[in-house]
C-alpha cells in the first residue's frame, strides 16, 4: 500500500535514482547542481552489476523490485516522489514496463543522445557506445529511425568499460590501450560525435578522449537528462520549495566499504550517509538492512 501524503509532504519527499552500479552518479551530479535544494536517494544495484548481459525480464523483474522499494519507502526513507532511471540498459529494457505497472509515480529515463549527435555531425558517421541491452531495446531502434536517418551509425557494446568504472581508477596505460583498441574501429570509421550511451562511460572521459583525438565531440547526455528531470518536477508542482541544501543518502545492494570507497573518488565525498540495502532470495523486493 502506498501511503497518502499532502501536496506539501510530497514536495519535500526525496528523489530516487538507481543504476546497476556507479554509473548513475553521472547523471546525480547533474542533479545535485541543478537543483540543490532537493533530496535525492540513490540505489546502486551492486548486487546485480553489471546489467549488459542480461536478459530484458531479468532487468524488468529487477526495475520492478526497486520501484516497489522506492514507492514504499520505509522508516529510514520517504516515498519518493520521482524516479530517475540513470542507466541506458534500464531504461532500454524496463522504461514502459515500470510506467505502465506504477502509474502513481512519474518516471525519468537515459537514452542514447542521437539527436544532437545527428545534428552536430559533418562527416556523417557517428559513433554510439552502449551495453549489448541498450543496443537490443526498441528505445534505440526508434532513435535511429527518428534521428539518425541518412546518417552511418557506427556502434560497438562496451562492457570492458562498466567493468573499469566499477574497478575505478587510477587508470594506467594498459586501461589506455584496452580502451584504444575497442574504440579503435570507431575511429578508422572518420566518426565526429561520439554518443556515450551508457551512464558508466563519462567516469572514462579522459581515456576515451584520449582514444578518439581531438577531433571527435563526445556527447555526454546527463545535463539533459537532469533539466528533463526539473521540467517533469515543476509540470507536476513536485519541486521542493524549500530553501536550505538538500541531502543524499546513497544505498547499495552490494559492499558497503567498496562502495564508499567508490563515493570518494568518483564524487569526492568523504563521510556520506551510505546504507545497505539486501534483495530478498528470489529477488523480488528490497529491504534496509
Ligand atoms: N550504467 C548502465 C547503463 O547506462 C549499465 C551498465 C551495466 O550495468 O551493464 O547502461
Amino acid at each position: 500500500m502506498t501511503m497518502q501524503y499532502t501536496s506539501a509532504q510530497f514536495r519535500h519527499s526525496p528523489i530516487a535514482v538507481t543504476d546497476s552500479g556507479v554509473g548513475g552518479f553521472s547523471v546525480l551530479r547533474e542533479l545535485q547542481q541543478l537543483m540543490p535544494h532537493e533530496d535525492f536517494v540513490y540505489l546502486a544495484d551492486q548486487w546485480h552489476v553489471p546489467y549488459g548481459p542480461r536478459t530484458m525480464q531479468q532487468i524488468q523483474y529487477f526495475e520492478d523490485g526497486i520501484t516497489r522499494f522506492f514507492l514504499n519507502g520505509c522508516e529510514q526513507l520517504p516515498p519518493a516522489k520521482l524516479i530517475v532511471i540513470a542507466c541506458n540498459t534500464a531504461s532500454a529494457a524496463a522504461l514502459h514496463h515500470v510506467r505502465a505497472t506504477f502509474p502513481q509515480i512519474k518516471f525519468v529515463g537515459t537514452e542514447p543522445a542521437i539527436k544532437p549527435a545527428a545534428e552536430r555531425t559533418r562527416s556523417n558517421h557517428i559513433g554510439v557506445i552502449a551495453t549489448a541491452a541498450t543496443f537490443q531495446g526498441e528505445l534505440y531502434a526508434s532513435l535511429i529511425d527518428r534521428f539518425a536517418q541518412g546518417l552511418h551509425v557506427h556502434k560497438r557494446a562496451c562492457p570492458e568499460f562498466v567493468t573499469l568504472v566499477e574497478r575505478g581508477g587510477p587508470y594506467d596505460e594498459a586501461d589506455q590501450q584496452q580502451v584504444t583498441e575497442i574504440l579503435a574501429p570507431l575511429k578508422a570509421a572518420g566518426i565526429d560525435e561520439l554518443v556515450l550511451g551508457c551512464t558508466h562511460f563519462p567516469f572514462l572521459m579522459p581515456l576515451i578522449q584520449t582514444a578518439m583525438g581531438a577531433g571527435v565531440e563526445i556527447i555526454d547526455p546527463s545535463p539533459a537528462i537532469a533539466k528533463q528531470t526539473a521540467r517533469v518536477l515543476k509540470e507536476a508542482e513536485a519541486d521542493t520549495d524549500r530553501n536550505m541544501p538538500g541531502q543524499t543518502l546513497y544505498l547499495t545492494s552490494g559492499d558497503e566499504v567498496h562502495f564508499r570507497n567508490q563515493l570518494e573518488a568518483l564524487l569526492g565525498l568523504k563521510n556520506p550517509d551510505v546504507r545497505v540495502v539486501k534483495w530478498t532470495e528470489n529477488d523480488e523486493s528490497l529491504a534496509m538492512t
